[in-house]
């Protein structure tokens, strides 16, 4: 596929995909779109991981036009957060900012197979940070991330920020 028209097809798609999670989340916008990701300030260093489904392949043989079923985006915020102690802390952690798989493929692995290349490519990135579920701080926790998290991970036990960031046992400050 030409480059071109495969930007326009990964745009479209991520725009839908976007939007779609915002539904799903009950948010008044969509937080991810490329014109968002592409006016997001470079500090943040926002990331986005989509998941393809599979490739199909057409009678002649040619690979069909890839399908995003699923994306992930990260980056990092400066944040105030609250421990347990009820001290105030600065701090700038690694932030899971959207997380969203299209519901007809959901509860089958996807959202699994997208955390586990989140974690593997910040380990990758940013040699100085630990991949671990607990050292991440989640923005706005749907219902449904709550038992993902668990059942993945064993996290529970959250402690939610005014702000809406969730930070769970272990996250260090
Ligand atoms: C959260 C989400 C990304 C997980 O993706 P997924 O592909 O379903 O995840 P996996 O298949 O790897 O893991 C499935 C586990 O996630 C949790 N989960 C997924 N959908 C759920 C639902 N409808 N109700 C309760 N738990 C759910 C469960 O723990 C589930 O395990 P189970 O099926 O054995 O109960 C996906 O459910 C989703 O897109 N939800 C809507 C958007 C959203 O809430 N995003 C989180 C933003 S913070």
């Amino acid at each position: 596929m030409p480059p071109g028209e495969e930007r326009e097809l990964i745009t479209n798609q991520l725009d839908a995909l976007g939007a779609a999670s915002a539904v799903a989340q009950g948010l008044r916008a969509a937080i991810t779109s490329i014109s968002k990701l592409q006016s997001s300030p470079a500090s943040d260093e926002n990331v986005i991981i989509l998941a393809i489904s599979d490739v199909e392949v057409s009678s002649d043989g040619k690979a069909q036009p890839p399908c995003y079923c699923g994306f992930l985006k990260y980056g990092f915020k400066s944040l105030y957060l609250h421990k347990k102690s009820g001290e105030l802390v600065q701090c700038r952690p690694i932030c899971l900012l959207d997380f969203y798989v299209d519901e007809c493929v959901q509860r089958q692995g996807v959202g699994k197979s997208l955390f586990e290349h989140f974690l593997s490519l910040v380990s990758t990135r940013h040699h100085d940070h630990v991949p671990s579920p607990q050292h991440i701080a989640y923005d706005r926790p749907s219902p449904k991330l709550y038992p993902f998290l668990k059942k993945h991970y064993g996290l529970v036990n959250h402690d939610l920020s005014p702000y809406g960031f969730a930070v769970f046992p272990g996250f260090t400050f």
